[in-house]
């Protein structure tokens, strides 16, 4: 026996080296780690349990029958973070370049199926060269594998992306499937087609990093939902990410353990300035309602005229949509609306309850918007929040105006709790602009136009740029004190735990894309 266990340690201990040592140091001489030291950190210490170590290619072309390593070029496997069972796949860069075979797609699809038999999340590192060139169209079915599992799995498990490394052709789209993409700067990339291609195509001369670099993605296309320095951030990111989010569809997120004191917050009153034209940074509405320390900004760069993160209220994970009257006066456009949808429809996926803090004076107007389809992209926020069964509620810090008032989370598209401040301006516009419309003629035909125009914008302020009149017809609930907002809400949340919704049975809805 003693000499077959040998055999077997000898075996897992190349499979162990990877690529070999030469290609270990390299990685580590790029600030990257190794497929199997990512896994380690990622999962709690001795947690790891690996799944297809000795798994090699099958490929006989291009003298490849002697160049075989064990694993094929990725970590496969399960264990724990923080105690909760995790999917992994780690792709080696050390192996051919972690470029994706027909085995090595094999091994992820295996983990993918056990993850989705479980119900729990499948993390997936890539690091990789893309397929692997020497197999065809064998390694493209392997990517085409994987992408299909990728979207039985979406909605059902939890499926996050950490690009660590080059990702490239149709390598991006199985990231682009998951629910979350995690970029490591400067060292990876994501591009359909890379420099090169791009050059011969389009004769534009873009650096790898310019093209598809983390800040690329995190600042222009929204490909990434974040970005880390460096690999161990990244896989720390991903942990705290999971602390959020439960393990499936079926289950609700964590709830730590709190206890209800006075919950005031005194500084929530002075942070909305008296002129309703004045910005003001809503990060500070969100850290005087949430526990402390508790958010995580998702798209922090993208679109930042409306944040969207996840928090914790009185223990109890939520995912937050605010607007950001600090940027763009904190309008819905085309890239907020994509991004606030988006975010909707995860959270209302897997059980995490909706609160929306509202400051909008409507959509951007503009050719750029009308042309690049806000109608269609708007629409898609207010189709997310209409759909979303989870417990929802809204609070008006200050504008909801015009059609922003319904979409953002109103009463009327199956909100459950609408608070407003008495900041609150619930109007179809602003005075200002209201008046120049309906008292067009008045003030013109008036002696004293400018007098006309101040009088008539009083009369409109009174009756409408303020919480009241909704609140009279109920589409709001209550008008609260500022500083009461974070026991009002934690209240709620927990008043409606166990809210139920139903709906018909329909193959699916038709969100407008
Ligand atoms: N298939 C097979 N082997 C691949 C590969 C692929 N798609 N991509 C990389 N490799 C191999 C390289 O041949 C090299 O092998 P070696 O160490 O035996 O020489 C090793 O992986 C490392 O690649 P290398 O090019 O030296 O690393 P790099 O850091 O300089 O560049 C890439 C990385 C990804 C930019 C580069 O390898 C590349 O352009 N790969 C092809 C990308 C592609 O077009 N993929 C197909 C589209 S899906």
């Amino acid at each position: 026996m003693e000499s077959k266990i040998k055999i077997l340690n000898d075996k897992l201990a190349q499979a162990y080296l990877g690529g070999g040592q030469d290609k270990i140091d390299k990685q580590h001489q790029k600030k990257k780690l190794t497929a199997r030291e990512r896994v380690l950190y990622l999962l709690d210490e001795g947690s790891f349990e690996e799944i297809g170590a000795l798994v090699t290619h099958r490929t006989k072309e291009f003298g490849m029958e002697y160049q075989v390593y064990y694993g094929d070029g990725v970590v496969t496997g399960y264990g724990t973070v923080n105690g909760r069972l995790t999917y992994v796949f780690a792709q080696d860069f050390t192996v051919f370049g972690g470029s994706l075979s027909e085995t090595h797609a094999e091994k992820i699809c295996k983990i993918m199926d056990l993850a989705l038999k479980v119900g729990a999340p499948l993390i997936g590192l890539n690091d990789s060269g893309g397929a692997r060139i020497q197999e065809g169209v064998r390694s493209l079915g392997g990517y085409a594998d994987i992408f299909y599992k990728n979207v039985q799995s979406s909605g059902i498990i939890p499926q996050l992306s950490a690009i660590m490394g080059p990702c490239a052709g149709g390598a991006v789209y199985s990231p682009a499937m998951t629910d979350f993409t995690i970029m490591v700067e400067h060292t990876s990339y994501m591009f359909v087609t890379g420099p090169s291609v791009v050059k011969t195509v389009t004769n534009e001369e873009v650096t790898s990093e310019e093209l598809g670099g983390a800040s690329t993605h995190a600042t222009k296309s929204g490909v990434a939902h974040k970005t880390s320095s460096n690999d161990v951030t990244c896989l720390e990111d991903i942990k705290k990410l999971l602390s959020y989010l439960p393990q499936n569809n079926k289950e609700t997120p964590p709830l730590l353990p709190f206890k209800l004191q006075d919950e005031i917050r005194e500084e929530l009153s002075s942070i909305v300035p008296l002129d309703a034209n004045k910005p003001y940074d809503m990060h500070k509405v969100i850290s005087g309602i949430i526990d402390e320390d508790s958010f995580y900004e998702i798209h922090k760069d993208y679109a930042e005229n409306i944040i969207v993160g996840f928090a914790r209220l009185g223990g109890r994970s939520v995912g937050i949509v605010a607007n950001q009257p600090q940027f763009l006066a904190g309008v819905l456009d085309v890239n907020s609306s994509k991004k606030g949808a988006r975010f909707v429809r995860f959270c209302d996926a897997f059980n995490i309850p909706l609160l929306v803090l509202e400051d909008v004076p409507g959509f951007l107007p503009g050719t750029d918007q009308e042309w690049n389809g806000i109608i269609v992209h708007g629409a898609k926020l207010l189709y997310a929040f209409s759909e979303a069964t989870v417990p929802r509620v809204t609070v008006i810090t200050r504008k909801a105006y015009g059609g922003a008032y319904d979409v953002m989370n109103s009463k009327h598209i199956g909100a459950d709790m609408n608070f407003a401040w008495p900041s609150a301006e619930i109007a179809v516009m602003g005075a200002k602009g209201a008046v120049e419309i309906i008292f067009k003629r008045e003030i013109k035909s008036s002696e004293k136009p400018a007098e006309k125009l101040k009088e008539k914008e009083a009369e409109y302020a009174a009756l409408f740029t303020n919480p009241y009149s909704a609140a009279q017809r109920g589409f709001i609930d209550e008008v609260i004190i500022p500083k009461d907002t974070r026991r009002k809400l934690i209240k709620a949340f927990s008043m409606l735990e166990n809210k139920e919704i139903v709906r018909p049975d329909r193959k699916h809805g038709n969100i407008p894309l």
